[in-house]
């Protein structure tokens, strides 16, 4: 069959992809929808078309997922912040769950087994503690939009309210609104600050305060069971997990570059009485091999929490060539953690024990994870 752009189809859907979209087959064409559910039959508009995939727009569900709910925002499909609200809770976890297991196994070949049940946000909507508003100014309409990018990338979507935010997140973009930020393309970060802990206006926090006791939890209980005297927190933002696991260990470092989120993580130690751990201020890759000859490898757990983008290469074969007993390694992209889990466990110098999926990020593509790794002998 010749296809061309802007033909309307009809498409059974076999898989979502991770990111969210529907995979849908004519031929030997793969066709990407977003919007759609595993099992359902829908009409779609071919909007690109590639040698080997297609992508398209959802015109109409014609045999509807018993999983389909109505999406609780008006923006959904328009806004780019949310892939998953028509789908019920329940189905959005066991559709996560998947997407990890089969990239952890293809990407970080590891096997199913070591992949323990997502666990579910207490609060699916009205979760999220930290957002950036944009604004850009829309020429033919003569207005100024403010919002988040749209679901195709391109400009601003205007919205008054967001669904997944918590509700004084929702007051504070009224307030943006109503002192519109100049004409042009700002960027507003609106966040809700933590009660116990020191953040600066521009660094890191954990996104969602609601599953934050689990992922603490996690990472305490992996530490433990791998029983390491010493812990370096590398990426340690406002020292988090260093101070949440401090107990655990004799002494502990963190590392982190933004300066004022270590000046922060002092802070919050010295407010719970914190003394066996030091914060240092740099680049991970430039005082990590120090770091690794100061603590003896056998008694050392080493906590990973880089940025989207995963860890350097070099970091990573630092870690093989000195083999700390443990890695914990926590990510919110699982893309480019099970590549460098990969590389960690490659002959065989590290063994995935296990990872924990924490569903940090409801009705989007997101999701976090929190891996254990022990060097093998
Ligand atoms: C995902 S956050 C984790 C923060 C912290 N572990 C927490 O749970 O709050 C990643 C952190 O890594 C820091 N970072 C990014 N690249 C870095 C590098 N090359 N060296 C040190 N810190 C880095 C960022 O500033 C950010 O605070």
């Amino acid at each position: 069959m010749s296809l061309k752009l802007g033909d309307k189809i009809n498409l059974a859907i076999h898989d979502l992809a991770f990111g969210g979209e529907g995979v849908g087959r004519l031929d030997d064409l793969v066709v990407f929808v977003p919007f759609v559910i595993t099992g359902e039959t829908v009409e779609v508009e071919i909007t690109e078309l590639r040698k080997k995939f297609a992508r398209a727009r959802l015109l109409r569900v014609l045999t509807p997922s018993p999983e389909r709910v109505a999406p609780q925002c008006r923006y959904f499909g328009a806004c780019g912040g949310c892939q998953y609200q028509h789908i019920a809770y329940a189905g959005q976890l066991r559709i996560k769950q998947k997407q990890i297991v089969d990239l952890f196994e293809r990407v970080g070949k590891i096997s199913q087994a070591a992949v323990a049940p997502l666990l579910p946000c207490p609060s699916p909507y009205g979760y999220r503690n930290r957002i950036m508003i944009r604004s850009q100014w829309n020429g033919p309409a003569k207005k100024l939009e403010i919002g988040f990018i749209r679901a195709d990338n391109k400009f601003v979507e205007d919205i008054t309210e967001c669904k997944i935010v918590e509700p004084s997140l929702n007051e504070q973009i009224t307030h943006v609104r109503a002192h519109p930020p100049p004409k042009g393309g700002i960027k507003v970060v609106l966040r809700v600050q933590p009660e116990d802990w020191a953040v600066p206006k521009d660094s890191f926090f954990q996104n969602n305060f609601f599953l934050l006791p689990k992922l603490v939890e996690t990472v305490r209980e992996f530490l433990t069971a791998g029983g390491a005297r010493h812990l370096i927190d590398l990426y340690c933002g406002v020292g988090f997990f260093g101070i949440a696991a401090a107990d655990a260990v004799e002494s502990f470092v963190g590392v982190e570059y933004d300066q004022l989120a270590i000046a922060a993580a002092r802070e919050n130690a010295a407010a719970r009485n914190i003394n066996n751990g030091e914060f240092v201020a740099a680049k991970v890759e430039a005082v990590l091999p120090e770091l690794l000859r100061k603590f003896s490898a056998g008694k050392t757990a080493v906590i990973l929490d880089p940025p989207r983008k995963g860890c350097w290469p070099e970091t990573l074969e630092l870690l093989r060539q000195t083999g700390p007993a443990q890695v914990i390694y926590v990510s919110c992209h699982p893309a480019t953690m099970a590549r460098d889990l990969n590389i960690l466990c490659a002959d065989g110098v590290f063994e995935l024990a296990r990872v924990q999926p924490l569903d940090m990020f409801p009705q989007t593509q997101h999701v976090e994870c929190v891996a254990d790794l022990r060097r093998r002998n």
